[in-house]
């Protein structure tokens, strides 16, 4: 028979099993604004101020990891690469769904040099079980992982963005990849290159997007997965601060900040908020889900 603290043990244990996750991370020591991929990217703002930047940089990574840490997450690191600036954003180098990772191509060759090390990395992660396959687009095909590709969990499917920096042929090939459904979205304005800077699927199947972000196509199709009730549009004050680019953790939405309009809805929704200062990347044009990527996601059958 189990004792009254053991069955209490064990339903911590469950807790923190279920709930827990497998994120990956990279230091950002490497991390610098040298080019403008980007319309965010602040070459002169960076420069006039670079060793303070890249000291906030430092800080700033390091309590993101200690917050997800504190929720109680694992967090595993790469190593940084001297010469990849940009490194830091990880949620580009791939996506992983069910062990199985499909590996990144970026747009610009700036970032291209990025790719030897995630291929390396993946591959020891492949010895250590955590992933379990390695996959690749068709050559030559762009695609900038989770930048690109957002697991919505509730819908079981994949929601993929393309025309910036994921080629419009992408979302057939993730589909295929990963055996799911992928609904395709055109990312059709400038400062929202990446689908993560401009919608998100939340764990109770609310989705935070910003309206101005899409075309007439894509506003219907969001539409037409999402009922009215669980769509949450963002606003300018959002845009800038880069509140839809957050990591939505079961209960805990972790993210740089949030007009007071989107901050209330998501606490009415039952979300615990954790804010952090990603001042620093959003000079490079990211935040929170950008220096984020995350391992064990899984679909139903
Ligand atoms: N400077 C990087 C780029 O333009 C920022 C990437 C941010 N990552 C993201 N997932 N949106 O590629």
């Amino acid at each position: 028979m189990l004792r009254n603290n053991q069955v209490g043990q064990m339903a911590i244990d469950q807790a923190l099993h279920t709930d827990s996750a497998a994120l990956l991370m990279c230091s950002p020591d490497y991390f610098d604004v040298t080019y403008q991929i980007n319309p965010w990217m602040d070459l002169r703002g960076w420069n006039d101020h670079r060793d303070a930047w890249r000291a906030r940089a430092m800080v700033q990574w390091g309590t993101l990891k200690a917050i997800y840490e504190r929720l109680g997450h694992t967090v595993h690191t790469i190593e940084p690469a001297h010469g990849q600036p940009d490194m830091v954003f990880m949620a580009n180098c791939a996506t992983v769904l069910n062990g199985k990772a499909l590996m990144a191509h970026f747009r610009y060759p700036e970032r291209q040099g990025e790719e030897p090390f995630y291929r390396h990395y993946y591959q020891s992660l492949k010895t250590s079980g955590l992933v379990k396959d390695m996959a690749f687009l068709p050559a030559g095909m762009v695609f900038e992982g989770c930048g690109d590709t957002l697991w919505d969990s509730s819908r079981n499917m994949m929601w993929v963005g393309y025309s910036q920096r994921t080629a419009q042929a992408a979302p057939a090939e993730v589909s295929k990849a990963f055996d799911i459904r992928a609904v395709a979205l055109e990312m059709v304005e400038e400062r929202f290159y990446h689908l993560d800077v401009a919608l998100m699927p939340l764990s109770g199947g609310e989705v935070v997007y910003l309206p101005q972000a899409f075309n007439a196509d894509g506003l219907e199709t969001i539409h037409a997965h999402v009922p009215a009730h669980l769509r949450i549009e963002a606003n300018e004050e959002d845009a800038s601060l880069f509140a839809v680019n957050l990591v939505n953790l079961g209960g805990d939405i972790v993210l740089s900040g949030a007009s007071d309009t989107l901050r209330q809805r998501l606490e009415q929704a039952g979300y615990r908020l954790h804010f952090v200062d990603t001042s620093a990347f959003q000079m490079g044009g990211g935040s929170v889900f950008c220096l984020t990527q995350r391992l064990d996601n899984t679909s139903r059958s």
